[in-house]
């Protein structure tokens, strides 16, 4: 049994670091053509000398959003595979938090990832589609000081379902992998108090944080053939903090 992604067109947004870097390096690896998402021209360079075919893309703009999709599927004829991956975090008590923070993280990791779904099934609503979107294991369960990214996370979990559900007639397989704690920028934060570290590590069954590696793997089984059968599944990667 094999992925079977050689030579499919693969769409990854916030590719210019951490986890996207990794799932849109693996695709490349298993022969797609990628087309890695970043938002300035120092990842621009710097992914289009790794090979990793950089396309500027702010998911928070939907007509921008709409724009890249339409433009690879009228170069490649389609697009194989959406990895909505682009999101931010924050570490801030509910109480503090102000209204600019909740709209940034609503328009990156709610809206961000609706558009990007709608957009892609109405460019494909004839032949269908793959989407892996990144949750998180914080849509899943509760923690202090990220209220409100729970609730989106919450809610990718949920459109997943969702739109598993309204696009499987279409041909669209809808499904999510939802990291636990993974050595990225996000939790620079975290790792740089070592009472929170060394609680975070004890608290994970198999005692270390994930890599970006970790959970591409995942995301290109969701993506490929040998989860054909698969939609509307969150596939949880979080070395069994949350199996506790
Ligand atoms: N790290 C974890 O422990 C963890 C756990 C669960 C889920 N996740 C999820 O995994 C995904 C990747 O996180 P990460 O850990 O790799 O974080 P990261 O290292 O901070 O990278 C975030 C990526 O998202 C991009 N991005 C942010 N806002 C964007 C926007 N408006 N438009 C396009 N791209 C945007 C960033 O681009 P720039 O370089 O331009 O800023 C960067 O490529 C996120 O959805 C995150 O919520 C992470």
């Amino acid at each position: 049994m094999q992925l079977e992604l050689e030579n499919k067109t693969v769409l990854v947004t916030g590719a210019s670091r951490g986890i996207g870097r990794d799932i849109a390096a693996a695709f490349a690896g298993a022969g797609a053509l990628v087309y890695s998402g970043c938002r300035s021209k120092e990842s621009f360079d710097e992914l289009a000398a790794a090979n990793l075919n950089p396309v500027m893309l702010d998911v928070t703009s939907q007509p921008d959003f709409a724009g890249v999709i339409q433009s690879i599927v009228q170069k490649h004829g389609r697009l194989d595979v959406l990895v909505n991956n682009a999101g931010v975090a924050s570490n801030t008590p509910a109480s503090s938090l102000k209204p600019e923070e909740v709209d940034r993280l609503i328009d990156t990791n709610f809206k961000g990832v609706f558009y990007g779904m709608q957009a892609y099934y109405k460019a494909q609503r004839k032949s269908g589609g793959i989407i892996v979107n990144v949750a998180s294991i914080l849509g899943l369960v509760g923690t202090p000081l990220a209220s409100v990214y729970c609730g989106t996370k919450g809610a990718v979990v949920q459109m997943t379902r969702a739109l598993a559900v309204e696009w499987a007639n279409s041909g669209f397989r809808v499904n999510a992998v939802a990291p636990g704690f993974i050595d990225t920028d996000m939790t620079e934060v975290m790792k740089k108090r070592d009472s929170i570290l060394t609680a975070v590590l004890n608290n994970i069954p198999v005692k270390r944080m994930g890599t970006p590696r970790d959970i591409a793997g995942p995301v290109l089984f969701l993506a490929s053939s040998l989860a054909d059968y698969m939609t509307g599944h969150i596939l949880v990667v979080d070395g069994g903090l949350t199996a506790q």
